[in-house]
């Protein structure tokens, strides 16, 4: 990739290597936007080339805070946090280990903390405002029975999202950001998910990271005018509606100690 052009407006991706959150970097990238990835492994296969990435482990706080910083240090018109560490595997609470725990902490919630802390400011202008896409989950409102740890995290992350929306709606020059939140109304065929089904699972009835595309592709033209403080529910489709209107329904099921995927 060439140098930043300062005439294309600048958007970051945490966790868009692949997913939900490569769904949105390559509707961003397509909009004209020019995209950072922050993530451990490469963008790989058609569009990657069209990112820029910059290595990062989010349970490595000081490489974090030093790309965030290089990638705020000039205005950015969009940011999405979408890295999650969903766990082994599906586990009753008493079978769970504290370096899961820790390691959900990091990648779900600590890593949002730090992306607000350091690119509010490069998103927060008067003159063109910012949007933050925060990418929640069902288990925000259902909670999750055998994923404790991602229930607690997700919940956690959106309502330090809440909170922040809330306290940028009372700042002077209000509306200088937008904060959304969406989630898929079903499960979406990611690696991450794939990593936890068996071999030779049927994906059919799976939403694609695409079906994220529309709203990505929204947010890009209108810096979520309107939208500051919603939660989105995004159909399969690409469709979405106010989570007040419909939650989806909850994706745990029963398991027993010491089994599930
Ligand atoms: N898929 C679903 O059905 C579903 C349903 C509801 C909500 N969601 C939400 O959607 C979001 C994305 O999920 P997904 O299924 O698309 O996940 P995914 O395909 O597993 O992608 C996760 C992203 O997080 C990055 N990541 C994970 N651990 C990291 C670490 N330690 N350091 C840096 N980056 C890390 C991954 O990059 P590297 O591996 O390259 O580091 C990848 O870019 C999450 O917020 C999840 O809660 C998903």
């Amino acid at each position: 990739m060439t140098a930043h052009d300062r005439n294309r407006r600048r958007a970051l991706v945490v966790g868009g290597s692949t997913g939900i959150g490569r769904g949105v970097a390559d509707a961003w990238a397509a909009a004209g936007l020019d995209v950072t990835v922050l993530s451990r492994s490469a963008p790989a296969g058609a569009g990657a080339d069209r990112l820029r990435w910059a290595a990062t482990d989010l349970t490595d706080a000081g490489r974090v805070t030093e790309n965030l910083a290089l990638a705020a240090a000039e205005p950015l018109h969009a940011v999405c946090y979408s890295a999650v560490h969903y766990g082994d595997r599906r586990a009753l609470f008493r079978d769970c280990t504290e370096a899961e725990w820790r390691r959900q902490i990091d990648v779900n919630l600590h890593g949002l903390w730090l992306t607000l802390s350091r690119t509010i400011p490069a998103l927060r202008r008067p003159d063109a405002p910012g949007v933050f896409l925060g990418v929640s989950s069902e288990v925000v409102y259902n909670a999750g029975p055998g994923r404790s740890g991602y229930a607690a995290s997700k919940a956690a992350a959106s309502a330090l999202l809440d909170s922040v929306a809330q306290e940028e709606a009372e700042a002077p020059g209000a509306e200088a950001l937008r904060i959304v939140q969406a989630l898929p109304a079903g499960m979406v065929d990611t690696p991450g998910i794939r990593r936890r089904r068996p071999e030779g699972f049927d994906y059919s009835a799976y939403m694609t990271p695409g079906s994220f595309a529309p709203l990505a592709r929204e947010l890009a033209a209108t810096a979520g005018a309107g939208l500051h403080g919603a939660h989105l529910v995004v159909d399969g489709a690409g469709a979405w509606f106010p989570v007040s209107e419909r939650t989806p329904v909850s994706q745990s099921r029963r398991i027993s100690s010491g089994a599930g995927s």
